[in-house]
Order: structure tokens, then C-alpha cells, then sequence
């Protein structure tokens, strides 16, 4: 039997209409918009408004936009991951409301909660899936409202998060082409530094946790920032390693956005130059599961089948990875406008 790899077959993206300006915030709390683009290197985000509108308003119009764009019957759906930390509700999955909105009848859907490397965590179990040889068509939609858990009298976190979402689909193919290799890793003392206090079975919601707003990000900026800088760079370099590339071998790193620094770190140590780094944090903020496919469908355009690419991420847990891909195929033809 010849050997199957699991490949993206097309990308969508949506993010809802208002935008939040750096000017804006600093309407709202003491910040500037100075401070913000030198620290983090974002000048705006998009905000999800309107009651009752949750995550699956972000993942579903992704993933009929994809379903359309690949021609793709919503019947023939195997399986759909939502990965989020701001799912509708506690329980059903978002996936499950997605796949309802989307009408992906005969797909199974659960959700995947790995923070900010959610994405790269659904791209490799979807893979798994698909080399099981049990599952064909698998979408991961990365989709957070990340609007409704940050505490916007918080001036260290408010300025850094933004909604949005994106849906990729993963097909197997005999060539090699699709995901060559991923690796990652998870570190639960981490959660100490970055996490929500409240809402989930160790503390309930109550009067008391709303009025210690203890339902909102809680995140030492700092600390993060060394881990997530050491171990954002270190998974990428040892992909490079790996797989013995050079910086020229590379096409693309795709990195997770939560700070222009950390990207700018990360592309340093691997030796690759700006312009194989994607980066469009300065238009989304931290999207936490959809910056990746923001990024991928932005450059889509340029993205050549067999071009090398290292998508890597670090979140909340912590969590980090990176995942090594040979492009499937030439984005120029298919791309939206
Ligand atoms: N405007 C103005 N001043 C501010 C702001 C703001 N928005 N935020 C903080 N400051 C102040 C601080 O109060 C501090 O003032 P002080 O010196 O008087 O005490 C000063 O700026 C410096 O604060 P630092 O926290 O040291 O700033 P830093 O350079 O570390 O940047 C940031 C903060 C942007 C949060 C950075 O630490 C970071 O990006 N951390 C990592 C984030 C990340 O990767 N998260 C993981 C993914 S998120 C997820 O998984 C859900």
C-alpha cells in the first residue's frame, strides 16, 4: 500500500465587521497608541458585536465559505474540530453547533482546547485521523470571540486580543506533499502564569467571581513572553534540524501572532530573513486559534504546491508546537479576491 499523507486542500477566514482601533483603547483605558505598536506591533482588531452572537458566528460563515470554495458537499464531511477557548457555551462542542449551521450532517464534531497552538493541535490530530485510513474529509476551524473573556478595565491584556476564525480543510494524498512532520508539546504548570480563574468546576461561576472579574484572561505578561519566546524558537529551529533545511529551504514560517517581538525572536534564531515570515498581527491582534489560518489564506496568492512551510505556535497551558508542510497546492489560481 503506498503511503498517505493528510494535506490542506483550501483555507477560509472570517472576522466579524467592527473594528477596534489602538486610538479607541486608549479612549478606554490608559494606554497609547504608541505604546501598543512598539510592544506588540498591533493597531487594530476585529470585534464580534451583537447579543447572543458567540464563536460559531465566527466558525461558521469560515467553514461555508470553505465548503464552497473547494467544492465540497457539506454531506460529505467526516469529521469537524473547533478549536477555541471561547466556545458558545460550556457544553454541546461549538463544533457541533458549526457543524449544525453548516449543515455538515453526517460529520462527528468535538471540540480541542490547546489555547494558542489550538490550531497547529487540530491540524495533527486531524492528520491522525486521516492516516488512520478511517476518515476522508476533515475540517479544523480555529475560531475564538476572544472579546467576551478579556476584561477591558485590563489595559496589560485588553490591547492584545482580537476575534476571528479560520477553516481548513484536510484531504489524504499519495503525494508527498501535505504534513511531513509535527511536533508538541504541552507543560500544565505553566497554567499558573496564563489562565481564567472562574467559570469552569474548580471555582462555578458566583456573585463573588464576577465581582472579582475573575471570569476574564488572567496573563503575566512577562513570564509568557520568555517562554513563549524560548519555546517558540526552539521547536522551530529543531524542525529546521530535523529535517536538515536551511534558512533558503524555507518558503514560509508561519508563527502564531500574540507579539511582534516574539515573531521577530523566533525568525531570528531559525536564520530566516522578514520576508519569509508571515505576519498580519498588526491588522488582527492576537486572534488566539485563528491566527494561523489568517495568515495562511492572506498569503494564499503566493503559496506554490511543494513549498516548504513551519507553522509554530505557544499558548496558554502551556502548549507549543510547530508543524512541517509541504504546500499541495498552487494558491494563486484558487485564492480569494
Ligand atoms: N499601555 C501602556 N502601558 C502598559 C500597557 C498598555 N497597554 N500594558 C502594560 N503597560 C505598562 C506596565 O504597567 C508596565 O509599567 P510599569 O513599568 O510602570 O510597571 C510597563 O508597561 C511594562 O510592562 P511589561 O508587562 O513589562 O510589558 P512587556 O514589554 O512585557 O509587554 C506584553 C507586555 C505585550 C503583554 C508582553 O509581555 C507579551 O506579549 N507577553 C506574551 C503574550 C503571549 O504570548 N501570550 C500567549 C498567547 S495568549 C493565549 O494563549 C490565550
Amino acid at each position: 500500500m503506498s503511503k498517505i499523507n493528510a494535506a490542506i486542500t483550501g483555507i477560509s477566514t472570517y472576522v466579524p465587521d467592527y473594528i477596534l482601533t489602538n486610538q479607541e483603547l486608549s479612549t478606554m483605558v490608559d494606554t497609547t497608541d504608541e505604546w501598543i505598536l512598539t510592544r506588540t506591533g498591533i493597531k487594530k482588531r476585529y470585534i464580534l458585536k451583537g447579543e447572543g452572537k458567540g464563536t460559531s458566528d465566527l466558525g461558521a460563515p469560515a467553514v461555508l465559505q470553505l465548503l464552497k470554495k473547494t467544492n465540497t458537499k457539506p454531506e460529505d464531511v467526516d469529521l469537524l474540530i473547533c478549536t477555541t477557548v471561547t466556545p458558545d457555551m460550556q457544553f454541546p462542542a461549538t463544533a457541533n453547533i458549526i457543524a449544525d449551521k453548516t449543515g455538515l450532517k453526517n460529520a462527528f464534531s468535538f471540540d480541542l482546547n490547546a489555547a494558542c497552538s489550538g490550531f497547529i493541535y487540530g491540524l495533527q490530530t486531524a492528520r491522525s485521523y486521516i492516516l488512520s485510513g478511517l476518515y476522508k474529509k476533515v475540517i479544523v476551524v480555529g475560531a475564538d470571540k476572544m472579546s467576551s473573556i478579556v476584561d477591558y478595565t485590563d489595559r496589560t491584556t485588553c490591547v492584545l486580543f482580537g476575534d476571528g476564525a479560520g477553516a481548513a480543510l484536510l484531504e489524504p494524498t499519495e503525494d508527498d506533499l501535505g504534513i511531513i512532520d509535527a511536533e508538541l508539546h504541552s507543560d500544565g504548570s505553566g497554567r499558573i502564569h496564563l489562565h481564567q480563574k472562574a467559570g469552569g468546576s474548580a471555582k462555578p461561576a458566583s456573585h463573588e467571581t464576577v465581582d472579582a472579574r475573575e471570569h476574564f484572561i488572567y496573563q503575566e505578561g512577562q513570564a509568557v513572553f520568555k517562554f513563549a519566546v524560548s519555546r517558540m524558537a526552539d521547536v522551530s529551529v529543531d524542525m529546521m534540524k530535523k529535517h536538515h533545511m536551511e534558512p533558503e529551504d524555507l518558503a514560509w514560517l508561519v508563527p502564531h501572532q500574540a507579539n511582534l517581538r516574539i515573531i521577530e525572536a523566533t525568525a531570528r534564531r531559525m536564520g530566516i530573513s522578514p520576508s519569509q515570515v508571515m505576519v498580519n498581527i498588526q491588522e488582527y491582534g492576537n486572534t488566539t486559534d485563528a491566527t494561523i489560518p489568517l495568515c495562511l489564506h492572506q498569503w494564499e496568492s503566493q503559496l506554490k504546491k511543494g513549498d516548504n512551510i513551519i507553522l509554530s505556535a505557544f499558548g496558554g497551558g502551556f502548549t507549543w508546537g510547530a508543524i512541517y508542510m509541504k504546500w499541495a497546492y498552487d494558491g494563486a489560481a484558487v485564492a480569494d479576491k
